[in-house]
């Protein structure tokens, strides 16, 4: 009977231990550049050209996310999705993204370049 109910707890906490280290993945943006690449389709054409401009809804210099770091341009883009940052374009593009998308568009957009 003892020796159950040890097995019982230590079962219980190794199921805590799991459920956190999947909490500490979800901050840290797991994604994969390779499916974030297949994505990029909606992005590329403001970020994917140097200098580029956006003429609506104003003049806008369109900033530059390659060589960002992940977890940063995660957070940009769910700041755009809850309104928290207020572009409208972004937000736009934000609302329709879901957080594996952000994970591996970050995980491209972040990774290493040519
Ligand atoms: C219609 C043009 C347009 C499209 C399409 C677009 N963006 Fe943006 N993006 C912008 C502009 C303009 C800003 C700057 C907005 C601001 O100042 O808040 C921006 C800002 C960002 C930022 C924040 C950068 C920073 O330095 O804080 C990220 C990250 C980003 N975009 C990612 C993306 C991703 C990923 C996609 C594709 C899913 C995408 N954008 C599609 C125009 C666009």
């Amino acid at each position: 009977m003892h020796a159950s109910r040890t097995t019982l707890l230590a079962l219980l906490s190794s199921a805590c231990l799991g459920l956190l280290s999947q909490g500490a993945l979800a901050q840290t943006p797991a994604g994969s550049a390779e499916a974030g690449k297949g994505k990029l389709a909606m992005c590329i054409g403001c970020h994917g050209i140097e200098g580029y401009r956006t003429a609506y809804p104003d003049v806008y210099h369109v900033p530059k996310i390659y060589g960002q770091q992940p977890a940063y341009i995660v957070k940009a883009l769910q700041a755009y999705r809850s309104g928290e940052r207020s572009h409208p374009s972004m937000r736009g593009i934000a609302k329709g993204l879901t957080d594996a998308d952000m994970a591996d568009l970050a995980a491209y957009y972040g990774g290493p370049h040519k």
